[in-house]
């Protein structure tokens, strides 16, 4: 499975730390950035992620902010892009399972560091449980024919 990360410099020591992980376990992971603590700007990031997921580059993408929310939203952005916030186990399981979510959020100054490693592993093994759900997924489809 191909997986795509980035961060802005408030995630980047989690990123590092998500990506060795992944990597430690066989995962083929892309790392677009940032890559240090210097300031930058979470959507260039976020659009950077989206847009590989969204033109089928990576099958997942992974986003690291300090609260997950703002790579979330700009990510959401993305036609195709279904990015979910997830500071949860559970969350990561129901992010795939009911919304088959293509790009998980964290915030590094929400979860910790061992939490976020099991939230991000719940949402690349989990399974999306199609049936009604595709459904719902097919009207999030319409609305983003109608407004993006
Ligand atoms: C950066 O300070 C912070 O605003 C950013 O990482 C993120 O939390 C935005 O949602």
């Amino acid at each position: 499975m191909k997986l795509i990360i980035g961060a802005d410099h408030a995630g980047y020591k989690l990123k590092e730390i998500i990506k060795a992980h992944l990597q430690e376990k066989g995962y083929d992971i892309d790392d677009i950035g940032t890559f240090s603590e210097e300031s930058v700007d979470y959507p260039d990031f976020a659009e950077k992620v989206a847009s590989e997921v969204a033109g089928g580059r990576a099958e997942l993408g992974i986003l690291v902010c300090g609260t997950g929310i703002g790579v979330s939203i700009a990510a959401n952005k993305i036609s195709g892009i279904r990015a979910a916030n997830c500071s949860t186990i559970f969350e990561a399981r129901m992010a795939r399972a009911h919304n088959n979510a293509n790009v998980i959020c964290v915030g590094s100054r929400v979860v910790g560091d061992a939490h976020a490693i099991a939230i991000v592993e719940t949402f690349l093994t989990e399974k999306f449980e199609g049936g009604r759900h595709r459904r719902r997924l097919d009207k999030i489809s319409e609305i983003e024919r109608k407004w993006f």
